[in-house]
């Protein structure tokens, strides 16, 4: 035998890390949320600059027919968010729902990669009530999908995390808002559950922290390296390193107490303001959303889940690409949250190549194939 044991292994070892390199990617794609304004540039210049910066998915408030259009021929995939004032007449009829479709979505599908809609935003911050609309219109956009046999676009809401969650801790004791959980949430999740989709959230740190100021924020800003950085979950003990995480899990733990533990989980927004107009908040600066932004792609990139949920978040799409016109409901005040000035170069850099499982996944996969290969070669 002229190969020693170990220069075999490490030969296996290296071999099985070049097969791995590129189908490692697991779950957790990150993408951006893309406001078009009158002060944004052109949809089609902003479509060519997502696609360099590698950034495969992007979340589209409002999204025009012509802005959709843009993203044809883009590998980019996209997240349609249709505003609360299409909810009555979408629930209104069939015919409704056909009409949207037609206008908003065939002409450019497939060639724009629409993966979902979401029907509504944060409806609970909505001026009328639309919580007994909300069913009936996510029903009849389904049923028109399906008869125009499209089955690849799933549909959801989109909902606040501090506008339906009780508590954020202890994580593992979370629940949806009474009478909302009885009342909206729950058939919503049969629904999700019943159609393969996921379920939708907008989820900041930034203001859950800027609510409770006795959490530290380097916390809040994933600065997991400083000792006193850690929450303990005080019903499971489990240790949390950053707010994401516990945010995250409240939810799953949420989902799990209405009856429904497995439902993909999507962070439709997330970000850290970079400035506050007016008298403002001295936390929304721009050294902290660059350190909130990286850490959070990190922490996403490293693969590793959140303590309830191993595969973690489905989705996460930045808060936001370009500083706008202040945001829907001002829960956070007028604030500037982009992460690209007008003329498309970076505030901060930002590596959004695609999320893969970190080395360490990689070379335990490695090593297990390793060993394997070495039993079949001896
Ligand atoms: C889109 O993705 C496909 C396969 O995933 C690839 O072959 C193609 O080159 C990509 N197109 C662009 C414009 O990046
Ligand atoms: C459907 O609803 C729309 C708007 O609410 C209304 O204009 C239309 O007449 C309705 N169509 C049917 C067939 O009921
Ligand atoms: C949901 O996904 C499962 C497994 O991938 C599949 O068998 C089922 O047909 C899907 N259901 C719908 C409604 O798409
Ligand atoms: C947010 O909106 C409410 C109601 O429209 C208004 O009273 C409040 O002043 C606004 N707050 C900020 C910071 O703009
Ligand atoms: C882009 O705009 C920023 C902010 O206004 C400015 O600092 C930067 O120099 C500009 N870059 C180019 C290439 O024009």
């Amino acid at each position: 035998m002229s190969l020693s044991l170990h220069t075999s292994l490490l030969l296996v070892f290296l071999l099985s890390l070049l097969l791995l390199r590129g189908t490692t990617s697991l779950p957790g794609s990150i993408g951006m949320t893309y406001t078009s304004s009158s002060s944004s540039p052109p949809p089609d210049h902003v479509a060519s600059t997502l696609q360099s910066l590698k950034i495969s998915a992007v979340r589209l408030p409002n999204p025009s027919p012509s802005v959709v259009r843009s993203f044809s021929y883009s590998n980019i995939s996209l997240l349609l968010s249709l505003p609360n004032s299409l909810l009555p007449s979408l629930a209104s009829n069939r015919s409704s729902a056909d009409l949207f479709l037609y206008t908003h979505v065939i002409p450019f599908y497939p060639r724009s990669h629409i993966s979902s809609i979401s029907l509504g935003s944060d409806i609970f911050s909505s001026s009328s009530d639309l919580s007994s609309l909300l069913l009936p219109a996510l029903r009849n956009l389904h049923s028109s999908l399906i008869s125009l046999g499209i089955h690849s676009i799933s549909l959801s809401t989109t909902f606040s995390f501090v506008n339906i969650m009780s508590t954020a801790f202890p994580p593992s004791s979370a629940e949806f808002n009474q009478p909302i959980s009885q009342l909206i949430i729950k058939p919503l999740l049969d629904f999700l559950d019943e159609t393969n989709s996921s379920f939708f959230v907008n989820l900041y740190p930034y203001s859950v922290y800027s609510l409770n100021h006795d959490i530290p924020i380097g916390f809040a800003l994933f600065e997991e390296q400083e000792p006193f950085n850690f929450r303990e979950d005080s019903v499971t003990g489990v240790k949390y390193r950053n707010l994401f995480d516990v945010m995250v899990d409240a939810v799953i733990s949420a989902m799990a107490v209405a009856g429904h533990e497995n439902i993909p989980v999507v962070v439709t927004e997330t970000g850290w303001p970079s400035s506050s107009n007016g008298a403002g908040d001295p936390d929304a600066r721009e050294g902290y959303a660059e350190i909130y932004i990286k850490g959070l792609i990190d922490h996403l990139k490293s693969g590793l889940g959140t303590p309830l949920r191993k595969e973690g978040v489905a989705q996460t799409y930045i808060y936001e690409l370009f500083d706008g016109d202040e945001k829907q409901g001002n829960e956070t005040g007028e604030q500037n949250w982009g992460i690209l000035f007008p003329n498309m170069t970076a505030k901060y850099h930002i590596d959004f190549s695609e999320a893969s499982g970190g080395p360490v996944v990689e070379i335990a996969i490695g090593f297990v194939l390793a060993v394997v290969g070495v039993l079949i070669l001896h």
